[in-house]
This record gives C-alpha cells, structure tokens and sequence, in this order.
C-alpha cells in the first residue's frame, strides 16, 4: 500500500519546514506518509486543491498567503477558524469536501506556556498587527486569559476592526502606532507584522518594557531577527522567535490528522541547533 499523501501549500513554499516536521513526527510515530510543499498562488489554489484531493490527498497545511483563500474552501470550519478568519489545517470530510482548523493559536499559546513556561493569565499585552497572524493570535492569547490586550497597527483601521471583532471592550484597546511610547510597559510583546520578511524592522519606544518583559515574534529565521534585536537592545527579560509555535501548529495539526500526538521537544532542539536565535553574520 502507498503512503498517505500530506501537503503544505504555500506561495513561496520551497523555504518552508512543514515536510520535514511532518516526515519526523511520523517517522517517531511508526506511520509512513509522502508530505510533499506544493506552490500554489492565490488565483489557482482552489484548483490545485481540488487536484491533490483528486490524487488521494489526506490533509494539508496552508501558509502565507493562503489561509484566509483556503477558509473560503471550507464546507465545515471550527470554531476558532471561523473566528481568526484564517485556515492553516485542512481535512477531507467522509463525504467530500473539506473541513478547516486553525492550530496557530493554540501553538503559539502552547509555545508560550509548556515551552518557555510562562503563565499567559494576567499579562499584559501588547500585538502588533491586526493581519491573519495577529488575529489567531489575539483570540488564542485573550482564550488562554491575558488581562489586557493592546493592539496596535501600522494601518490604525485593521487594529480597530480586529477589536470590533474580539468585542470585548474592556480588556481589548487600541492606540495609534505614535502613542505608543504613552501606553505604559507591556510584560508581552508579540510581533504578528510581516515587516520583518521584508528584512524591515520597526519603530518601537523603549518605555514598551518592563523588568520582565517576554518580546515574541510570531516569524522565525532571519524575518525574526529585526525585532528581536530590538527587544535585547531594550533589554527584554527574554526574546523568542516563532520556531516553537511553528512546531506546536504541526503537532497540532498531526493529532486532528492521526489521533496521535508527537513529541515535540527533541524535534525543536534539532531546529533550534541549526536555526539559532542571535544572527550569526
Ligand atoms: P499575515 O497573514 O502574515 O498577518 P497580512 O494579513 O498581510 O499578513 O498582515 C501583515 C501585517 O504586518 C499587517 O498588520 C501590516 O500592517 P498594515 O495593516 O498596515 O499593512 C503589518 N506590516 C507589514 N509591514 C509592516 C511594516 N513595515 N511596518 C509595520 N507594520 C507592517
């Protein structure tokens, strides 16, 4: 019998470690699957979807710029899916079509929790961004119970329609990127922007930190490197990337997909050998 075929779709897609984490995790689980990274831009993904389910496919991932497209796929979502507005797990229904998860958030609060250790409740918080990242990760951080979350966009209008979405004035705020340095010290900082994909840091006031301040980009590699500089320059008490998250969505999407849940932590020491935190050159 052939392996079940798996497949992340993305556009680009070459770079990304989604194979290579499935492939592992399955590996340590005794199940033999393909996942294949399939480049797929927005106008042909539905096309090129309808293909790999033709083909037998058994599940994919989506990733940049596909997830709010693939949500648009769905017969069926979840319910966080549904309220991210972004779909990054799909899978077959018994009779046809897809349904649509959403397992960055509960990665990125996983990450954040059993990885690194932090109690999430009563933190407050600072996002940045108002895109599909920033969204599943505003409704994860508010579900797992932060206190207080400010979002702050580059475009003040994203920011306020994130917040009208969550609907939870009282713990939910927004401020012009320029007041920023008026806000007061934030124990988390989550950087949700794409900026640093395009190598671009950004405009941060030093009076964002506390004594203990957790600095968090959603991005890992190079594209986190910009503002995580930042947050040691301004002497953060920690500063992570988004490897862990990106290993705990996989994990996540592995178990919707076969019942079992990997381990995860010697797969991150792997990565994290070879993906270090501090720019090398
Ligand atoms: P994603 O799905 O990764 O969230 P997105 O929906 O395109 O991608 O959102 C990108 C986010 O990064 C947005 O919040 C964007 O701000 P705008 O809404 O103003 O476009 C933010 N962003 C991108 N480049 C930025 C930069 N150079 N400085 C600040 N914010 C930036």
């Amino acid at each position: 019998m052939s392996a079940a075929r798996y497949a992340v779709f993305g556009h680009p897609v070459a770079h990304s470690l989604s194979p290579r984490i499935h492939t592992s995790f399955a590996r340590d689980c005794g199940l033999s699957i393909q996942y294949a990274a399939i480049d797929a831009a927005p106008g042909t993904f539905a096309e090129q979807l309808a293909q790999f389910a033709a083909g037998g496919g058994r599940g994919a991932n989506v990733t940049l710029p596909l997830k709010q497209v693939a949500l648009a796929q769905c017969a069926e979502t979840s319910e966080f899916a549904a309220r991210a507005g972004a779909v990054n797990t799909l899978s077959p229904l018994p009779h046809g079509g897809w349904r649509g998860d959403n397992t960055d958030g509960v990665g990125l609060v996983r990450d954040l929790t059993r990885r690194h250790g932090l109690d999430l409740r009563a933190r407050r918080t600072l996002v940045l961004g108002a895109g599909g990242a920033a969204r599943a990760a505003a409704f994860a951080l508010l579900d797992a119970g932060v206190s207080d979350l400010m979002i702050i966009n580059r475009t003040p209008e994203r920011a306020d329609a994130l917040a009208d979405a969550i609907g939870q004035p009282r713990r939910v705020h927004t401020r012009y990127w320029q007041d920023l340095p008026n806000c007061g010290g934030f124990e988390l900082i989550v950087n949700a922007t794409s900026a640093g994909h395009a190598g671009k840091g950004l405009d941060l006031p030093i009076e964002l930190m506390t004594s203990h301040t957790l600095c968090y980009d959603l991005s890992y590699g190079g594209a986190a490197f910009p503002f995580l500089a930042w947050a040691r320059v301004a002497r953060a008490a920690q500063a992570i990337d988004g490897l862990g998250m990106l290993i705990e969505q996989a994990a996540e999407s592995f178990e919707l997909w076969h019942g079992q849940r990997p381990d995860t932590d010697a797969l991150y020491a792997q990565l994290r050998a070879e993906l270090p935190l501090h720019a090398t050159d």
